[in-house]
């Protein structure tokens, strides 16, 4: 399994935050304090579509999947698409906050007919269904969509950032490294957290190579039998 799907943040509290402000802003929807719609935009692989998955359960620890909806909106850009959401927005929920969700991912790619109707849908749902939008392209989005939200820039964070995380994954993997040897290698990659895991698993993959060739090369080879 890649270290983008083994070692994915699993709950809020596990994701690397590019700051403290953004982290207490994502955690206040965890603790109650937050209940307008989010729009989480930045550069690809920073983890929008990650926190966004994760909300739910955040928001409502008994959240059942028929209260989550999910609409990548790069291949599902129709107007008839966001009436489905409306639809589904207006049942009652399973869970015990009453509120359902709607993560409508890659936001940018709905038609211009699509937007307008989000608009409205968003206001017909308000209070009963959080809908949690994510984009690589802030500019791309409507401004009347932009005031609807609590708008969050999700950004890569620092080496520094990631360093307590990257020393438990070495860890876990059986080869420990500490802080000094860890930080070089993770510095050019700042500014994608995807890449952080990716970094870390070429490093693994590389040291697991070293060790069998060391190996291979003390085993002789044996004699064919004459
Ligand atoms: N902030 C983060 N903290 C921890 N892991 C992250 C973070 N951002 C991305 N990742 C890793 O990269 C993968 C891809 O992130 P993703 O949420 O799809 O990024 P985006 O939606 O911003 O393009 C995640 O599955 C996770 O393994
Ligand atoms: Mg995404």
């Amino acid at each position: 399994m890649s270290f983008e799907n083994k070692y994915a943040p699993t709950d809020l509290e596990s994701v690397v935050y590019h700051d403290d402000k953004t982290r207490n802003a994502i955690l206040a929807y965890q603790q109650g304090l937050a209940d307008k719609s989010l729009l989480l935009y930045g550069p690809p692989g920073t983890g929008k579509t990650t926190i966004a998955k994760l909300l739910p359960r955040a928001i409502a620890c008994d959240v059942v999947g028929p209260d989550i909806r999910h609409l990548n909106a790069s291949a599902d850009r129709s107007f008839k698409e966001i009436t489905k959401i409306k639809e589904f927005g207006r049942l009652a929920s399973h869970n015990s906050t009453g509120i359902r969700f709607a993560i409508l991912d890659e936001v940018d790619g709905l038609r211009s007919d699509a937007f307008d109707a989000l608009r409205g849908v968003m206001d017909y749902l308000k209070g009963h269904c959080l809908f949690v939008l994510t984009t690589n392209y802030f500019d791309k989005i409507p401004d009347p969509i932009k005031s609807r939200c609590t708008c969050l820039p999700i950004k890569g964070a620092s080496a520094e950032r990631w360093l307590d995380k990257a020393v438990s994954i070495m860890k876990a993997e059986g080869y420990p490294r500490p802080p000094e040897v860890l930080m070089p290698l993770l510095k050019p990659r700042e500014g994608d957290n995807r890449e952080m895991l990716g970094v870390l698993e070429d490093v693994i993959r590389r040291i697991k190579q070293s060790d069998f060739d060391k190996v291979a090369a003390c085993i002789v080879p044996q004699r064919p039998a004459a």
